[in-house]
């Protein structure tokens, strides 16, 4: 919805500025991809649409589609947090980057509290996304607990990757499991780099997402 909102006004910017070069760079943007795992297609309390995950992942990769069976009444809402992508061994997501000049913004969703015939506290993980350690010998189970919280969000903006492909690996701690509820994968256009003036512009409250 937010991302809606900022082309909205990069439309409008263009139809004022009509600088054809800009819209080529905007056409040729990613969209958003808004995941959620081990789910089906489906629309989350706010109205945005959340796609399944599974065709991003690498053929090979075992995994399980899990849903928990316990729902927090701090959920903002059951998508994508009551469903689960979990891997007991490294799995591996592929992502399509059509601007490989432009940065990542990628986000993973964690719910911890219970999945059948899965022991939470057992749950250890590393994340790498292109090629970088996003997180290692992660406990979701632990986090959730020192912030106090049912669920939470972890950001990270990835550099420009010069790769028509982002891969995000999972792999487990030995003997552990590793999970996920949703990602997103968010291009942040190039021209935010390229164009103070405009960046400035655009960037003033229209994307939270994007403070530099
Ligand atoms: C889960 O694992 C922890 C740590 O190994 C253990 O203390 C606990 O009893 C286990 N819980 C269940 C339900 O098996
Ligand atoms: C992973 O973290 C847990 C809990 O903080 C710790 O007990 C364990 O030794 C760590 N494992 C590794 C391989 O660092």
């Amino acid at each position: 919805m937010v991302r809606h909102h900022n082309h909205t006004i990069i439309n409008i910017i263009l139809s004022l500025t009509t600088i054809s070069f800009l819209s080529h760079t905007i056409h040729a943007q990613d969209k958003p991809l808004i995941l959620s795992c081990g789910g089906s297609p489906a629309k989350d309390a706010d109205g945005r649409n959340w796609d399944p995950d599974e065709k991003f992942l690498s053929a090979g990769a075992k995994s399980i589609a899990a849903k928990s069976d316990v729902q927090d009444p701090s959920l903002p809402s059951e998508i994508p947090y009551m469903t689960a992508r979990i891997f007991q061994s490294e799995g591996k997501y592929q992502f399509p980057i059509k601007d490989v000049k432009s940065r990542t913004m990628l986000r993973l969703h964690f719910y911890p509290p219970s999945y059948p015939n899965f022991n939470i506290s057992k749950s250890y993980f590393a994340v790498v996304a292109g090629g970088v350690t996003l997180l290692n010998n992660f406990s979701a189970s632990i986090s959730a607990e020192a912030l106090s919280q049912a669920y939470f969000i972890k950001e990270f903006f990835l550099a420009p990757l010069d790769s028509p492909t982002l891969d995000v690996t999972f792999t487990p701690a030995a003997g552990a499991f590793a999970f996920v509820n949703g990602i997103e994968v968010l291009p942040i256009p190039a021209i935010f780099d390229s164009d103070p003036a405009l960046a400035g512009t655009v960037g003033a409250g229209a994307d939270g997402a994007d403070q530099r």
